[in-house]
C-alpha cells in the first residue's frame, strides 16, 4: 500500500457545497429498516444505510453465560458487534478485534442506560449486530438496528435509541458521512440520543472540532436522529400491522 499523497485526496464539497454523492449538509443518506426478520431470535431488525447494511438479533431476558457475570439487581447487557470479512474493502480478519471490542462495550452501555434492566435481575440481554456491509456510520446503523430488535423482542425499554454521526468535511459540518469523508475529512462524531428525554447515550469524537462548531455539531446530530426516529418508528408499525389479523374469523 502507498501513502496518500495529497493529490489522492478526494474534493469533499464541491463549489456549490455538495457533497461527492450529492448530498446537502444536513442530508441523510437514504434508511431502510425491516423489523422481525428473523424467526430464531426474540427479536430482529435490518437496516439499510447507504451503503450500510446492518443485521441486529437480539436474545433475552434469558440465563446468563458465562455464570460469573450474572449481577443479583439487574440484567447484564451484553451487546457483540461484528464485521463480516466481506463488509470492507479489505477482507476483515475475522474476529473479535479491538475496534469490536470498543464498539460492543459502548454500545453494550447505552443500552443498559435505556432498558428496565431492574425488572430483569440475573438474566442477560444479548444484543448481536453483523456488519454485512461497511461504509462508514456502522455502529450509528448497529444502534439503530439493535434498538428495532429490541422492541421487536417486547424487551421494556424508555424509548427507541437513534443515532448518527455528525462530522466536518471540507472545512463544513456534515451529518451522516460516508466513508470518503470519514476517512478524509477533519472529525467525525458519532452519537446517539433518547428522543423523549432529550439525553445522549452514546458520544464519541474523532479528529478536530472547535468548542461551538461542536455545539452545532450537536444540534445537527439531534435533528438527523429525530429524522432516524421516525422510520425506525415506522418499522416498528410496519411489523405490528403485518401481524394483525386482517378479518375476524
Ligand atoms: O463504521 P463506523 O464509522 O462506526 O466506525 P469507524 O471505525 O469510524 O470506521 C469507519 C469505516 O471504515 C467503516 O464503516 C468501514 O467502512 C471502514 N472500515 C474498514 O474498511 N475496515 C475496518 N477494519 C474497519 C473499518
Amino acid at each position: 500500500m502507498g501513502s496518500v499523497g495529497a493529490k489522492d485526496v478526494p474534493q469533499l464539497l464541491d463549489a456549490n457545497g455538495k457533497r461527492i454523492d450529492g448530498r446537502g449538509l444536513e442530508e441523510l443518506r437514504p434508511l431502510k429498516i425491516e423489523a422481525g426478520v428473523l424467526t430464531r431470535a426474540n427479536g430482529s431488525a435490518y437496516v439499510e444505510w447507504g451503503e450500510n447494511k446492518v443485521m441486529a438479533a437480539v436474545y433475552g431476558p434469558r440465563e446468563v453465560h458465562p455464570r460469573h457475570m450474572q449481577e443479583n439487581t439487574k440484567a447484564v447487557v451484553q451487546c457483540r458487534y461484528n464485521m463480516a470479512s466481506f463488509s470492507v474493502d479489505e477482507r476483515k480478519k475475522p474476529g473479535l478485534d479491538r475496534r469490536s471490542q470498543e464498539i460492543s462495550k459502548v454500545i453494550s452501555e447505552a443500552f443498559e442506560s435505556v432498558l428496565f434492566v431492574e425488572e430483569y435481575p440475573r438474566t442477560s440481554i444479548g444484543i448481536y449486530i453483523e456488519i454485512l456491509q461497511a461504509n462508514a456510520g456502522t455502529r450509528c446503523a448497529g444502534i439503530v438496528a439493535a434498538s428495532v430488535a429490541l422492541a421487536d423482542a417486547g424487551i421494556p425499554m424508555s424509548d427507541l435509541v437513534p443515532a448518527i454521526a455528525v462530522g466536518k468535511v471540507g472545512g463544513k459540518l456534515a451529518v451522516d458521512l460516508r466513508k470518503e469523508e470519514d476517512n478524509y475529512g477533519e472529525a467525525d462524531m458519532p452519537m446517539a440520543l433518547v428522543p423523549k428525554s432529550g439525553r445522549l447515550v452514546l458520544l464519541q469524537m474523532e479528529g478536530h472540532m472547535t468548542a461551538p462548531e461542536m455545539a452545532q455539531a450537536l444540534e445537527m446530530g439531534v435533528r438527523g436522529c429525530q429524522q432516524v426516529y421516525e422510520v425506525q418508528k415506522d418499522a416498528l408499525k410496519r411489523r405490528y400491522a403485518i401481524q394483525r389479523p386482517t378479518e375476524a374469523v
